[in-house]
């Protein structure tokens, strides 16, 4: 456990004197059994990528990408140049993402994909998530069999098991196919090249490579990457993908068709078998992206347009902005006020997830019933002004019995956004899940652990101390609930802002302080997302600080003396966005990749 601490502690975004005292709690906190998850979850995000320097925010004319590695935003900036638009630029960004960040996202994982068309003003969302194999059961992780050679160990995080369908091949065809400019053949070519001729391993990656090394080195394709007897990547290091160069240009000639079906697919059952997991042929072919109405809602001067079911993020960014803004103007006046409002106004979405969220094309959601005004100001009026609530004093039951999962009819995460010269706009989320995925690979490909975001039993904790309530339980052909929550934010007609983030649970919570920095308390781009964040999520019962970017102790102490059991948050979610804005002499264009992960934005 200590390697975790020390790999957090190793790129602090601010002065590394701040981390004396957190140094000492968090050293105490590693004798306790239940940081487990929090500590594995501090990896997540910790396959950064670069230094952070000052240049993490940039100003575009005509268009930019923020993607959490720079040669991820260069890919698609790269595909703008070429004359595609937002939708191949975005594909192509997916595709060097995995090839660059191996540990975070790829064509093993699954995503969400929020894409807006200038010409029609049209809104698209697209739910590319992974899906369990038609043989996943609610009970399939109760007695599976964990993996303890590494920190991330439970059958539903490593091995077979642990993986769903993979969507990416999907969702990126379909960005192509439906709103893209250019032949997929052209868009897939940046990754292809990434991956062929090596992208140098950065000194996070290498460091989060080191704790998984002995779960990654049983796949022979990852064992690969190790030099020699070493147990970790070495930074700088170039790390050549062939076998994934191939399959993406498999992808480019012949579509997504060609991995779900054939000798891809083959490989991928070979491969997941092997590892104890019951995907099979079927559930390949079988696959099918979903389009979704995103949810959107008037807030604070603004259209907020963001992720519907199964994601409950959108839910719980939609639903603390409506609390908010019910609230006296003076309980959320920025500094204390705010932030005791903020997370007071969590604490009943996270329950509401618990409670009722699963994929909506297998269990129904009171969606309409949940966010009911009377609903919403009966959550407001809980909210005191000074003191924090038992999270359980927001639970508001609803008179709803939820239709059963059906049966079968015989049947490491990355955000980042694209805005075009013409103004189409994609906000997306890819994720494999936990660090490295499943931690194997198929066709070069490496598989997600998506699974985990299932309930494994009712009431069990995720790596993310999610708590999972029987609507997310495993089923033959389900989506797991996730927190994933691109966004795109509308003033008037105009998308001014496009937003998201990577970091489990945390993704919401940042997503949102982030847009109210810019939106409503008119920070740069910069200070917007370099400003300290706080989280809750109900359960447990902590607000927790980041150990990055620490908030001010006053602040803290202030919100202790209004009862908020507070404690550090290790793993910081990482934002990135794209602001539109008017000032006369600027460009327009204002990008930002969270520093906390180094990214670097590109553009014209
Ligand atoms: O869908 C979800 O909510 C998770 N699978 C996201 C995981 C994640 O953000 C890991 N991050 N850094």
């Amino acid at each position: 456990m200590r390697v975790f601490v020390r790999l957090v502690l190793a790129r602090p975004i601010f002065p590394r004197s701040v981390f004396a005292p957190l140094a000492w709690l968090l050293k105490r906190l590693m004798r306790i059994r239940t940081f487990a998850f929090v500590a594995s979850a501090a990896l997540l995000c910790l396959a950064a990528t670069g230094t952070p320097g000052e240049d993490f925010a940039q100003r575009y004319r005509e268009y930019a990408v923020a993607a959490h590695h720079p040669l991820a935003s260069r890919a698609g900036a790269e595909i703008l140049a070429a004359g595609g638009n937002a939708a191949d630029a975005a594909a192509a960004t997916m595709l060097a993402l995995g090839v660059s960040t191996p540990s975070s996202s790829g064509l093993g994982g699954g995503g969400f994909a929020l894409y807006y068309r200038a010409r029609d003003r049209s809104l698209t969302f697209l739910d590319f998530r992974e899906r369990a194999p038609g043989k996943a059961t609610p009970t399939m992780f109760r007695d599976a069999k964990s993996d303890t050679d590494g920190p991330i160990s439970s059958a539903s995080q490593i091995g077979g098991l642990a993986s769903g369908v993979p969507g990416e091949p999907a969702g990126i065809e379909d960005l192509v196919r439906r709103f893209g400019k250019l032949p997929l053949s052209k868009v897939v070519e940046p990754a292809a090249r990434m991956a062929e001729q090596g992208v140098p391993v950065s000194e996070p990656i290498a460091k989060v490579s080191a704790a998984f090394a002995a779960q990654m080195k049983k796949d022979a394709t990852m064992r690969k990457w190790f030099a020699g007897n070493a147990n970790a990547l070495t930074p700088g290091q170039l790390l050549r993908q062939p076998e994934l160069a191939k399959t993406i240009r498999v992808l480019g000639a012949r579509g997504a068709s060609a991995i779900y079906r054939g000798a891809i697919a083959r490989e991928i059952v070979r491969k997941s078998r092997q590892r104890g997991g019951i995907l099979s042929l079927r559930d390949l072919a079988r696959y099918r992206l979903v389009e979704r109405r995103p949810l959107s809602a008037e807030h604070f001067g603004h259209r907020w347009v963001t992720a519907p079911p199964p994601s409950a993020g959108g839910y719980t960014l939609l639903q603390s902005l409506a609390i908010l803004e019910r609230v006296p103007p003076h309980q959320r006046r920025r500094g204390v006020a705010l932030l005791h409002a903020l997370a007071e106004s969590w604490k009943g979405p996270y329950l509401d997830r618990e409670r009722y969220f699963g994929d909506p094309d297998h269990v129904s959601l009171p969606e309409t019933k949940m966010m009911a005004a009377p609903r919403l100001e009966a959550r407001a009026a809980i909210v005191h002004p000074t003191l924090a609530m038992p999270p359980e004093a927001y639970d508001l039951p609803l008179p709803v019995k939820q239709r059963p999962a059906k049966q079968p009819d015989n049947a490491g995460t990355s955000h980042f956004c694209v805005m075009d010269a013409a103004g189409n706009v994609a906000s997306v989320t890819t994720t494999i899940n936990l660090p490295f995925g499943a931690r194997y690979t198929a066709a070069g490909m490496v598989m997600n652990d998506e699974m985990d975001d299932f309930a494994r039993d009712v009431g069990v904790a995720n790596a993310f101390g999610l708590v999972g309530g029987a609507p997310n339980l495993p089923g033959p052909d389900k989506r797991p609930v996730s927190t994933m929550t691109p966004t795109i934010v509308f003033k008037g007609n105009t998308p001014v802002l496009c937003i998201g983030a990577a970091g489990g649970s945390r993704i919401v919570t940042a997503t949102q302080q982030v847009a109210m920095n810019l939106l409503l308390h008119r920070m740069n781009a910069k200070e917007a997302v370099r400003a300290p964040r706080i989280h809750h999520q109900a359960h447990p019962n902590k607000l927790r600080t980041e150990e990055v970017a620490p908030l001010d102790n006053k602040l803290v102490a202030q919100l202790k003396a209004r009862g908020h059991v507070h404690e550090p948050l290790h793993h910081a979610a990482n934002v990135q966005l794209i602001h539109r804005t008017r000032r006369r002499g600027q460009k327009p264009l204002s990008a930002a990749c969270d520093p906390r992960k180094g990214g670097l934005p590109a553009g014209n």
